[in-house]
């Protein structure tokens, strides 16, 4: 995907704006500006570097906040769409279609792993890598881990905590390169701060290293526009590693429970 800088920089309330930002926190925006414009209708893509100019300095919404919560493509079409009712008993897949729908990064991903070979772990993780979004973009390798742990083995959501640190520093082993954009977008000079390095660092002895590794390598392959992208493939894999509740997600009293009724209530006053 190419990315225009000055749609980027003018996007997050211009360059007075980005500079008052820390690294990572610039870093997380060009990812969520990407996953945006990705999800954002075909046409409206199609010369979106120009249309997209999103949130102007007066925004009333921090950029953190989920996609379910604030009203999501170019400016001239942004609008909050009215939100399906789900299922007395929601499962995963319900999520996927009737909340979080198109979620093209996250399948582009998935089907990335799957074609390449990786193991159904990997695959699932990459699958869930980035939906938390859907409720909070801030830390959401950490939020994201959090929402899916009752749920999935321990390695799954371990992989999903670390990438977000492990997207700054490449590993040759696996052919993962610092991403070009962000020396575009950011400048050469550009450092993570001090708890994204020291979570790298640990992670870079951790026995599941690689599973980490491997969401990052297949998220940055996972932003081509107009490709095709289906849950269906997935469906097996789900049914295999994710522990869905017989209660249903939301209502099975697991410690997240109340992030999954978030998701599925974001209209909910209190
Ligand atoms: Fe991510
Ligand atoms: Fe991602």
């Amino acid at each position: 995907m190419e990315i225009d800088r000055r749609a980027f920089l003018a996007s997050l309330g211009g360059a007075a704006v980005v500079d008052a930002l820390s690294s990572e926190a610039k870093a997380e925006a060009l990812e969520h500006y990407m996953s945006e414009l990705l999800d954002a209708p075909l046409d409206a893509a199609a010369d979106a570097d120009d249309q997209l100019v999103p949130a102007p300095p007066e925004a009333t919404v921090r950029r953190g906040v989920g996609s379910l919560f604030v009203p999501q493509g170019p400016p001239e079409r942004r609008q909050m769409p009215a939100l399906p009712p789900m299922p007395a008993k929601p499962t995963l897949v319900d999520f996927f279609n009737l909340r979080w729908a198109p979620a093209n990064h996250v399948l582009q991903s998935a089907t990335r792993a799957l074609k390449t070979g990786m193991s159904e772990e990997v695959v699932l993780a990459c699958l869930l890598h980035d939906v938390v979004q859907n409720l909070i973009k801030v830390d959401h390798g950490w939020w994201g881990a959090q929402l899916i742990r009752p749920y999935v083995s321990e390695k799954v959501a371990w992989a999903i905590q670390h990438h977000q640190a492990l997207r700054f520093y490449p590993d040759p082993s696996v052919g993962y390169e610092y991403p070009e954009l962000y020396v575009r977008i950011y400048g050469k000079d550009y450092e993570p701060p001090d708890y994204i390095r020291r979570t790298y660092e640990d992670a870079r002895k951790h026995t599941w290293y690689m599973e980490a590794r491997l969401i990052t390598v297949n998220d940055l392959y996972a932003f081509e526009r107009g490709v095709e992208v289906s849950l269906d493939p997935f469906i097996e894999i789900i049914g295999r590693h994710f522990k869905q509740p017989k209660e249903g997600l939301g209502y099975d009293n697991s410690p997240t429970a109340h992030m999954w009724r978030t998701m599925m209530f974001p209209d909910n006053p209190l």
